[in-house]
């Protein structure tokens, strides 16, 4: 339920902004307290009146009233509100936020505010696909911000796509959940592993793999957003987390996210690992830089350390172990076979045969296996929606309710 619940909701200048009276009004009727702010774009799209009668409060526009000299504080909202909502989000604003831009009241809010922050993009379907914008979306979503995704149907412009705003209902379901599921984790610590490791060969070389980090930060932000600590020990990857609740370890090598990973483990609950850790490593590093020479270069390859494997072995009974297959055939038993073998509680398979899946891409798609062999096949979807299914898994594990 949203009751008591306060939410300061941003309606931006897009033809969707017509819905959001049908949103405030659900939003109310579930208990909420809205306070609406407009961008000056959206009161073409729909009258602060309306808004206002809906919401119960004054709808904020301006910085300041030329009439009489009074202001609108440009932070108030954000600290006020529970969860900002901002719905319809147009590109223009998704810009914005992305890059800091403050130039109206609702940004203001936005920027200031200490709470989480939930978009509901709306736009032509080919502005939502362009790359600038999707940009712009995944650095937001990098940000711990939550997207209700735009549907696909008939657009303003009479195209046919995806872009039009989730229904109000729709958002208000994700809100419901959003809250139900926030704190499920709170006093609980996690470790997660997540991107390539880099095996150096001499001092500009080095083995590494095409892993992007992006399911195991994702990992990470979901373990956060449900109120839980976590410390990702990250190889070197070009994403960022800003979510207060992720702590940040970078390592660069399998030796060093062992040591970190060893060290961190047995003060939490369990860990994710989703690092794609090099299995091998130079026996020796050359110091400086190899020179070119006529003959062909031999490397000795030594085998590293197996992080989950041992993690596995110092595991008590109260910590849960989620370990990653990549597989490229016999995929369940191979699978089932390493979860054994590691001793985890569960593993997520991916198959290096499904298209869209795998490393370096938003996309997933998984199947998680349990100790009894279970298995629950996920569709193909964003990595961040992925990550809900394997924490909804791994809080059943924990006996805590999803
Ligand atoms: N893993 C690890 N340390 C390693 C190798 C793997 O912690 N040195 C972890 C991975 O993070 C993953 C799981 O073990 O959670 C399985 O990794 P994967 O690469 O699929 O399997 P390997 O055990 O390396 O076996 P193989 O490459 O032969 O399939």
């Amino acid at each position: 339920m949203l009751s008591g619940k306060k939410i300061a909701l941003g309606v931006t200048g897009s033809i969707a902004a017509y819905k959001a009276a049908a949103l405030v009004r659900l939003l109310v009727k579930n208990g909420a307290e809205v306070k609406v702010l407009m961008t000056t774009a959206a009161k073409q799209f729909i009258t602060p009146l309306t808004l206002a009668t809906l919401s119960r409060h004054p709808v904020l526009v301006e910085f300041f009233n030329p009439e009489n000299g009074g202001w609108n504080s440009h932070v108030k909202l954000g600290l006020w509100a529970d969860l900002v909502l901002i719905a319809p989000a147009t590109a223009n604003t998704i810009g914005k936020m992305a890059c800091g831009i403050a130039d109206n009241l609702l940004l203001t809010t936005y920027l200031s505010a200490k709470c989480p922050t939930v978009i509901a993009p709306a736009m032509d379907m080919d502005m939502y696909a362009h790359p600038a914008h999707r940009q712009n979306l995944a650095l937001l979503r990098s940000r711990g911000v939550l997207v209700a995704e735009p549907a696909c149907g008939e657009l303003a412009s009479g195209l046919q796509g995806q872009g039009r705003m989730a229904d109000p209902e729709e958002i208000v379901r994700l809100l419901r959940e959003f809250f139900e599921k926030k704190n499920r984790l709170s006093g609980k610590h996690f470790l997660v592993t997540a991107g390539p490791t880099c095996e150096g060969i001499d001092a500009v070389r080095f083995i590494g793999n095409y892993s992007s980090g992006k399911m195991g930060y994702a990992i990470a932000e979901e373990l956060a957003a449900r109120g839980a600590r976590v410390t990702l020990v990250s190889g070197t990857v070009s994403i960022a987390t800003k979510h207060a609740g992720v702590t940040l370890c970078k390592v660069t090598s399998a030796q060093e996210m062992y040591d970190a990973a060893v060290r961190i483990f047995p003060d939490t609950d369990g860990a994710v690992m989703a690092a794609a850790v090099a299995d091998f490593t130079p026996e020796r590093k050359v110091e400086g830089k190899l020179k070119r020479g006529e003959s062909s270069l031999s490397l000795t390859l030594v085998p590293t350390k197996d992080i989950a494997a041992h993690l596995g072995s110092i595991k008590k009974a109260n910590q849960t172990l989620v370990g990653f297959a990549l597989e490229a055939a016999d995929e369940y038993a191979n699978a089932l076979k390493k979860l054994r073998e590691k001793n985890l509680d569960l593993i997520v398979l991916n198959s290096m045969n499904e298209a869209g899946a795998g490393f370096n891409v938003d996309t997933n798609k998984v199947y998680i296996i349990g100790k009894n062999g279970e298995q629950t096949a996920c569709e193909l979807k964003p990595k961040h929606e992925v990550a809900k299914d394997i924490v909804d898994r791994l809080q059943s594990l924990l006996n805590v309710e999803s």
